[in-house]
């Protein structure tokens, strides 16, 4: 079938389902929801059997859905409806939530319903929850209803008929619905309040005496210092977030907007204030699970260690490069066959930090840091002789992050996750993290040159199955996160254990002394050096452009060529 996406961006969800839909052979085409006339115009072109709204923040036109089948994906349970969905769900604290497929018409979210899928709802950030449950659930219902639609014989059934109705028409929720009140709420309705508003609108409140919206709330579970502290008081900062008290305990915060400002690490949005507090920092890299804010944390076990850095929105700045290359290095030291990156659970790495760049005195300065930091980081793991190192990607990743991860020996994706392994949509960054010296040796000798610069400049998002096809990653395991990381630590376990390890590290080794040999990693990293200099200090500002809009969250006016296929030049609906 040709099946159009309209949709308001080209997230993940949307990204997910092209990726679906064309592995089942449909042709897809999309078009963000910039104006009626634009939308209109893109039916007209592509003449689409079905159209599919993933992601819209408003009404699709009824010269649209009159005269098409129109599904919209809504992020609730059969009869929810309403703008924020999700939102009342978690911070209600319903125990199971689900995505309806319905079919578009004149009242918002009430047509008739085409497919659902249900999941248990975990106490996590709304953005958690959309990039996974929501997104798996969406996956599933919309395969079925694309299924339903091409079978001819399905007929969608009315809200009013549908005995699973158990949702209901709900408000935009506003700031005052989620305003946290520090002396009464508890740290589980504070901690759901945030989450409910995470990664947007986030939660109107204060800072250091500052109106700002916070984000990216984590527990802890002893509190510590300041026992006489009344609740809203900031106690300690650990790397970038601040410890709150609560009523019953405390919170960590991690990140802040402040007024006409950028969403930013808490320690970076308000440095100095911040400084000011007490530092609480963890005695070393050993893990502490789940019992306080750690974004970088260490495991063991059957030979093998486990890393976990588990940075907001995947985004990886100088200072956090830099720790990582730290914790990496001390990691390195220890006597295990096998080390494993796990990134965090949303993402594993999503490259350069750009808000924080954004955020610099000079952002061109800033990103020659980042980048040289990440590289250092990537040195630092391409070099790691005595271990076999994999990168198991639990989350999405992108651009720099896909090639961070290419830098180890082995890189497991768990299936459902999205990469992006690819720079050109950040103003034509040129990349660096080794690319040219790890991708070739990924995707074939034969057609080196070829299918590197293929993949780069496609600009698509791979599946984890794709992925694995193309030879970018090894394998794709297990879509559920909880047997993921179980089949990664046995996989890891195997071959820490298994009889070969040290012929494999010896070979290893020797494989890295003769492409050493060849060309040094430094000339790669010179080369690419020379690129990106060009694009943070030359003369073409298209980066800084490219950035100044993504973190400003710029609305789109237009659709990219590469995913408006019925905008190729020539292009005609196939006979
Ligand atoms: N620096 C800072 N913030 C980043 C980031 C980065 N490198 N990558 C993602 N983010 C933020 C987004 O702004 C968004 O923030 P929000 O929650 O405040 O809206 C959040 O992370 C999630 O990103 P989003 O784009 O919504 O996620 P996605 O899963 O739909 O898309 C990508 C994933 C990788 C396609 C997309 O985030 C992207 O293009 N990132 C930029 C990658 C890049 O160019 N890095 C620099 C070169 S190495």
């Amino acid at each position: 079938m040709r099946i159009l996406l309209l949709t308001h961006a080209f997230n993940s969800l949307t990204q997910r389902l092209q990726a679906e839909l064309q592995g089942r052979g449909h042709e897809v085409s999309i078009e963000f929801d910039i104006a009626d006339s634009v939308a209109e115009e893109a039916v007209a072109l592509f003449k689409p059997q079905l159209i599919v709204a993933p992601y819209l923040r408003r009404a699709i036109p009824e010269s649209i859905w009159s005269r098409h089948v129109c599904l919209i994906v809504h992020p609730g349970i059969i009869g929810d409806r309403g703008p924020s969905a999700l939102d009342w769900a978690i911070q209600g604290g319903e125990v199971e939530w689900g995505v309806t497929v319905l079919q578009a018409e004149a009242a918002m979210d009430a047509g008739p319903v085409w497919a659902s899928a249900v999941f248990p709802l975990r106490c996590a950030k709304k953005s958690s929850i959309y990039r996974n449950e929501v997104t798996q659930a969406a996956a599933t219902a919309v395969l079925q209803a694309v299924e339903r639609f091409a079978a001819e014989d399905f007929a969608p059934m009315p809200l009013t008929a549908c005995s699973a109705v158990q949702g209901r028409l709900r408000p935009l929720m506003k700031q005052s619905d989620r305003v946290i009140d520090w002396q009464r709420d508890d740290t589980a309705t504070a901690l759901r309040k945030v989450h409910a508003a995470d990664g947007f609108p986030g939660v109107a409140d204060t800072l250091f005496g500052e109106a700002c919206h916070i984000f990216d709330a984590w527990p802890e579970a002893g509190l510590r210092g300041a026992p006489d502290a009344r609740p809203g008081e900031l106690l300690a900062r650990r790397e970038t977030a601040v410890l709150r008290k609560t009523r019953d305990g405390a919170l960590w915060i991690g990140h802040a907007k402040r007024a006409g400002g950028i969403k930013l690490p808490v320690t970076l949005a308000f440095a100095a204030e911040a400084a000011a507090l007490p530092e609480a920092p963890l005695a070393d890299w050993w893990r502490v699970d789940g019992a306080t804010w750690q974004d970088i944390g260490y495991e063991e076990s059957d030979g093998a260690g486990f890393l976990h850095f588990e940075f907001y929105s995947g985004a990886m700045s100088t200072a956090q490069c830099e720790r990582l290359r730290a914790a990496l290095a001390w990691a390195k030291q220890r006597p295990v066959g096998v080390l494993v990156l796990m990134g965090g659970a949303d993402f594993w790495s999503n490259g350069i930090h750009l808000n924080a760049i954004e955020a610099a005195g000079s952002p061109a300065d800033e990103s020659w840091n980042n980048i040289n930091a990440m590289n250092n980081l990537a040195r630092e793991l391409i070099e790691a002789g005595s271990q076999i190192t994999v990168a198991a990607l639990a989350g999405n990743t992108g651009a720099g992050g896909c090639f961070l991860a290419r830098a180890a020996d082995l890189v497991w994706a768990r299936e459902g996750v999205i990469l992006n392994p690819h720079y050109k949509n950040m103003g034509n960054l040129y990349g660096s993290e080794y690319w040219t010296y790890l991708l070739p040796r990924r995707v074939g000798e034969a057609s080196v040159g070829e299918k590197s610069r293929g993949i780069m400049r496609n600009r698509q998002p791979l599946t984890a199955q794709r992925a694995a096809a193309t030879g970018f990653t090894d394998a794709c395991l297990a879509g559920d996160a909880r047997a993921f990381r179980i089949d990664v630590a046995r996989r890891a376990a195997e071959i820490a254990a298994a009889p070969d390890l040290a012929a494999r590290l010896a070979a290893k080794r020797e494989r890295r002394a003769e492409d050493e040999a060849i060309k040094p990693l430094a000339a790669y990293r010179e080369e690419e050096l020379a690129h990106m200099r060009r694009n943070f200090y030359g003369f073409d500002p298209s980066y800084h452009v490219a950035r100044h809009h993504f973190v400003r969250k710029s609305l789109a006016s237009w659709t990219p060529r590469h995913l408006a296929r019925h905008r190729d030049l020539g292009w005609q609906v196939p006979a």
